[in-house]
């Protein structure tokens, strides 16, 4: 089988549980709670339809509430195997601009160290390109993630800067920029 990013489907939401449980999570800021994995366990059809059209708004780490920006969400998979997302914001936003960025990615620790995160990120720029009016897109990652600037500098990124995380008291992250076209 070859990977490969496709949208959302129940095909993979069996194999998408079982990543939860070893330690996979939609928020890098925020990990999964056995509540949250029973309750997409319990309707995964509910939990499809949620993505499909989600709410406007979106509790930030701090837990204000922000207005969602527009989202593509993909996912990596192999046959019916869960392996990692990868979503990209369509607009920036004052959050998002602060720390973010247009795409944020994860990979399922048992998939890690493959090469999967940079073929989801390599992936999704070329979505950006065929689907997106964006010339550039922002990706940040934090200093205790050398693994995601590994990732973000082998895909082009272009350091910005390096600033106090917004929601992560004490550390520190880098702002990048990749050029599309
Ligand atoms: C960060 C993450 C996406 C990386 O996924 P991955 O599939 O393991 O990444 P890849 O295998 O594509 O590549 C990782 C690169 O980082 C390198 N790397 C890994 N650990 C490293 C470390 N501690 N120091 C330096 N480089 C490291 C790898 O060698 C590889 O580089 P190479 O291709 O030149 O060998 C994954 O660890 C993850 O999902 N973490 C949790 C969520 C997260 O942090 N998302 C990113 C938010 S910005």
């Amino acid at each position: 089988m070859t990977a490969a990013l496709v949208r959302p489907d129940a095909r993979y939401m069996a194999s998408f549980v079982e990543a939860m449980r070893e330690g996979y999570s939609r928020d890098t800021l925020r990990p999964e709670t056995p509540e949250t994995i029973a309750a997409v366990a319990a309707d995964p059809d509910g939990f499809l339809r949620q993505l499909a059209d989600p709410p406007a708004t979106i509790v930030l780490p701090d837990g204000a509430l922000g207005q969602r920006a527009p989202e593509t969400l993909l996912w990596y998979v192999d046959g019916d195997e869960f392996l990692g997302s990868v979503s990209v914001r369509h607009a920036l936003n004052a959050a998002l601009s602060q720390w973010g960025g247009h795409i944020g990615y994860s990979v399922r620790p048992s998939a890690q160290g493959r090469g999967y995160a940079s073929a989801m990120l390599a992936g999704m720029l070329d979505h950006v390109r065929a689907n997106l009016p964006l010339d550039r897109v922002m990706l940040t990652a934090n200093l205790k993630n050398p693994a995601s600037i590994r990732v973000i500098e082998k895909n082009g990124g272009v350091l910005q800067d390096t600033i106090p995380h917004p929601w992560v008291e004490g550390d520190r992250g880098r702002r990048y920029w990749i050029a599309l076209r």
